[in-house]
C-alpha cells in the first residue's frame, strides 16, 4: 500500500486506521498539517510523513503526484473534503474519505462529470457512515426492486470520538434531513419516532429521525426516492436533541460554536480498545413499494469505529488493486451489497 496516502492521520479514527494498516505489513504514506504528531506517529510506525497544509495546492499536488489513492480521514470534511479533491483531480489521484455529511457527499456527486473526464474515482463515506447502511439499501433493492421507499435505523452501542463530536457541532444549526420524491428536504431532529426490531435480542427499540449520510448516498445508489433514517435513542435523548434543534440559531453563533468546539476538542477522547473490541453496531432497514410489499432485513457488526477501520481499509485495498471505476461513487454502488459481509463479525439476516 505504499502508494496510499493517509490524510489526517494523527486524529483518533486516522490513527486507528493507520495502526490497523502497518499492522497488516502495508506502507502508507502519514499526512496532515501539524509536523510535530506527524513525525512521532512516522517514527513509531516506520512510515514515510509529509507536512502539508490543505491551503498549499502545490504542495499537495506534488504529496498526490506519485499516490494511487489518498483516504482523508480529516474533518469535519466540509472543511477539508474540497480542496483534497480538487488536489485529487488535477493529479490523477482517487479520493476516499470517511465523511458522514450530507452536505459533502452532495458536493462530490456535483464533481461526477470532473472526476469521470480524469479517470478519479471519489468514494466518500467508506465508514461506519454509510459502508453499512448503503450495502443494506442496496441488498434491500435487489430484493424488492420496485421500491419506493427506504427505512434504515441505526443502533450504536458505543460513545462517539471527539472528531464525530466536533463535526456535529460543526453541523449543529443544518437539523435534520430526508428524501423525499428524489429532493432532500430539511426537517426538525427527531422529529419522527418509530419503534423498530434491531434483532439480537434488541426488538422494540425506539429510534428517532437523524441526519445520516444515506439519505444522499442510497438515492444514488439505489435510486430509491423517499428516503428516511433514524437512530436508536430513548425519551431523554430525544427532548435533548430537540431542545438543541431549537436553541441551534443560538448554538451557531460563533461566539458559542467555537467555544463549544475548544470545549469538545479538550475534554473527549474516543471509545478505548475494550470498548471497539466488545460493543456492536446495528443496522435496520425496510423497503416498501407503492402497494404494500415490505422487504425487512438487519446486520449486526462490529462497534463503529472498529468497523470504520475495516470498511476504509477494504475499499482503499479494492482501489489499490485496480477496482476503481471513475467518477462519484458509493460504497455499495462500486462494491455489491454483500462488500460489509467481507468484514469478520458482520451478520445479515434478511427478515420479511
Ligand atoms: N464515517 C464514519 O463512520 C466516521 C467514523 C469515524 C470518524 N468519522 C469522522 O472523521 C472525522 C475525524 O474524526 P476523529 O475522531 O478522527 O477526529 P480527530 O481526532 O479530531 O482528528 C481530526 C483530524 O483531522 C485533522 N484536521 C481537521 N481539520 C483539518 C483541516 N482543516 N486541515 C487539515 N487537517 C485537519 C486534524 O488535524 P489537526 O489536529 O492538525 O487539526 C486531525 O488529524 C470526523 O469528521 C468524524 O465525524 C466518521
Amino acid at each position: 500500500m505504499g502508494d496510499l496516502v493517509i490524510y489526517g492521520s494523527y486524529g483518533y479514527t486516522g490513527t486507528l486506521i493507520a495502526e490497523a494498516a502497518v499492522d497488516r505489513g502495508e506502507d502508507p504514506v502519514l499526512a496532515g498539517r501539524e509536523r510535530r504528531s506527524l513525525e512521532s506517529q512516522a517514527a513509531r510506525l516506520g512510515c514515510a510523513f509529509e507536512v502539508v497544509g490543505l491551503d498549499e495546492p502545490e504542495v499537495l499536488d506534488r504529496l498526490l503526484d506519485d499516490a494511487t489513492a489518498v483516504l482523508n480521514c480529516a474533518g469535519p470534511f466540509s472543511r477539508t473534503a474540497e480542496s483534497m479533491v480538487e488536489a485529487c483531480l488535477r493529479t490523477g489521484t482517487h479520493y476516499l474519505d470517511i465523511t458522514g455529511e450530507i452536505e459533502v457527499f452532495e458536493a462530490l456527486h456535483d464533481r461526477d462529470a470532473a472526476a469521470e473526464e480524469a479517470s478519479v474515482m471519489l468514494l466518500p463515506g467508506v465508514g461506519f457512515d454509510v459502508v453499512p447502511t448503503d450495502c443494506l439499501a442496496a441488498h434491500l433493492a435487489e430484493r424488492l426492486p420496485d421500491a419506493d421507499s427506504l427505512e434504515l435505523a441505526i443502533r450504536a452501542e458505543h460513545g462517539i470520538s471527539r472528531g464525530t463530536a466536533t463535526t456535529m457541532v460543526e453541523h449543529v444549526e443544518d437539523g435534520c434531513a430526508v428524501r423525499t420524491d428524489g429532493e432532500l428536504q430539511t426537517v426538525p431532529l427527531a422529529h419522527e419516532r418509530r419503534t423498530v426490531d434491531f434483532g439480537w435480542g434488541h426488538d422494540d427499540e425506539p429510534t428517532a429521525t437523524f441526519p445520516w449520510g444515506d439519505v444522499s448516498t442510497a438515492y444514488y445508489t439505489t435510486g430509491i426516492p423517499n428516503i428516511r433514517v433514524s437512530m436508536a435513542m430513548d425519551d431523554r435523548a430525544v427532548q435533548a436533541i430537540r431542545l438543541a434543534d431549537r436553541l441551534s440559531s443560538v448554538l451557531a453563533a460563533p461566539a458559542v460554536k467555537q467555544p463549544l468546539k475548544w470545549y469538545v476538542q479538550r475534554t473527549m477522547d474516543g471509545p478505548d480498545a475494550q470498548e471497539r473490541a466488545t460493543a456492536h453496531s446495528y443496522v435496520w432497514g425496510e423497503v416498501r413499494t407503492d402497494d404494500g410489499e415490505r422487504a425487512v432485513s438487519r446486520l449486526r457488526c462490529p462497534h463503529g469505529y472498529a468497523l470504520t477501520v475495516e470498511t476504509a481499509l477494504l475499499c482503499a485495498g479494492r482501489v489499490l488493486d485496480g477496482d476503481a471505476p471513475p467518477g462519484f461513487q458509493t460504497p455499495a454502488g462500486a462494491y455489491g451489497p454483500d462488500l460489509i459481509l467481507d468484514v469478520d463479525g458482520v451478520e445479515r439476516e434478511d427478515v420479511n
